[in-house]
């Protein structure tokens, strides 16, 4: 079997960390007999200075045209006043693919439970996150001038009945699949759009007989995920919600930067887009020292979600974690190591691991 991969590695650590997991797919396509045919492209910062845009014709054409989509980061100092910024290309590229199922795991390695602020660290979870709705896209939004000045702002949150229907059919499907509860965040009590989620995935609980749903608003749910996480195994949300509560989890296994992404729009594999949910960091751009772990889990999912590999997957998330447990760590994480030797100890131990 042969596959095409779009990689997007964008700006900041991006390039770094998708180089990583680009290394990684070849290493995993040689061992499990498939090949991947790589072709990059520019997005975000790095787009407007070679062309003038963030999310240019020969990047949408490449992706449309791939299996699956791998995404670096975006974003940086340098364009934030820029009249078409770079995380406004992210979002042309996500509603270009029209994939809406953000799937953001998290997961405390073994060996990297001292990494967690918790006492008691989560074992695993996955926050699903609507991508294509909400406060990101809504309309109008802008801004109203007053005596010719800039007065004030607006964004509109809007959710139509079959956009939340399709994203709670994912998170029943995956709860369903694990035998663990839903749990459907909200702020039902303020929210219009709230409102309709409730009802659309109260309503849709009698199709999911076998799976218990449960209700939070979501400033509850971001205490309970700190003080109980486990009750998070598969929670699904709208996209600000999901944006906040990823990154919080993120906190909770260590470091944002072992956080891996899926974006899917069906369980059957398809087109997918592959992204760690960090941004470009410009903290540590550069310095070789950014942790290529989220990125390097992205390309596991992609293998499960786009390829149809799930042995493939388990293969590389069990070689991900020997390396952690074998001890090396970048400084996000704790230690010394660059980018390159945690991508190296990875490889490494993918040569045990088929
Ligand atoms: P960030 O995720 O880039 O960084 C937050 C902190 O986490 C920083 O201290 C950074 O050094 C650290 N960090 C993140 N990823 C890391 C990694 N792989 N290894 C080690 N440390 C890591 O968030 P920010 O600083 O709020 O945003 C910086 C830029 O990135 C902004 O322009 C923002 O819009 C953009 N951004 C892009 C994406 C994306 O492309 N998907 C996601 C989030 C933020
Ligand atoms: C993410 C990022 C993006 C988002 C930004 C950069 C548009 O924070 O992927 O989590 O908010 O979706
Ligand atoms: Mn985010």
């Amino acid at each position: 079997m042969g596959y095409k991969v779009a990689v997007l590695p964008g700006d900041g650590i991006g390039p770094e960390v998708t180089a990583a997991a680009e290394t990684v797919l070849q290493k995993v396509a040689s061992l499990a007999g498939f090949t991947v045919e790589l072709e990059r492209a520019e997005i975000g910062g790095s787009a407007i200075e070679a062309s003038g845009h963030p999310f240019p014709r020969a990047t949408e054409e490449l992706v449309h045209r791939a299996d699956a989509v791998l995404l670096g980061a975006v974003g940086g100092p340098r364009w934030a006043n820029h009249p078409v910024t770079p995380e406004q290309g992210l979002l042309l590229l996500r509603e270009s693919l029209g994939l809406f199922a953000n799937l953001r795991p998290f997961e405390v390695f073994a060996g990297l439970e001292s990494a967690s602020p918790l006492k008691r660290p989560p074992s695993r979870g996955v926050i699903v996150r609507e991508l294509l709705g909400g406060l990101y896209y809504g309309t109008p939004r802008g801004r109203g001038l007053r005596a010719d000045r800039v007065f004030e702002a607006y964004d509109t949150s809007r959710y139509s009945v079959p956009e939340i229907e399709r994203i709670a059919r994912i998170g029943f499907q995956l709860a369903e699949r694990e035998g663990v509860p839903l749990v459907s965040v909200d702020k039902a009590n303020v929210l219009e759009t709230s409102k309709l989620w409730r009802e659309t995935v109260t309503r849709m609980a009698d199709e999911y007989p076998g799976v218990s749903l449960v209700h939070r608003y979501v400033d509850a749910a971001a205490a309970e995920l700190v003080t109980a996480p486990d009750r998070y195994r598969v929670a699904i949300c709208e996209n600000l919600f999901g944006d906040i509560l990823s990154d919080l989890t993120g906190g909770l296994v260590g470091s944002l930067g072992v956080m891996a992404s899926a974006t899917v729009r069906q369980f059957d594999p398809d087109l997918g887009l592959y992204e760690p949910i960090h941004g470009s960091a410009p903290d540590i751009a550069g310095q070789g020292i950014s942790n290529p772990l989220g990125a390097i889990g992205s390309v596991a999912m992609m293998l499960e979600w786009s390829f149809g590999l799930p042995d493939a997957a388990v293969a590389l998330n069990q070689a991900v974690r020997r390396a952690v447990s074998g001890g090396v760590r970048t400084p996000d994480l704790g230690g010394q190591a660059t980018t390159q030797d945690m991508t190296e100890s990875v490889l490494a131990e993918l040569e045990h691991a088929f």
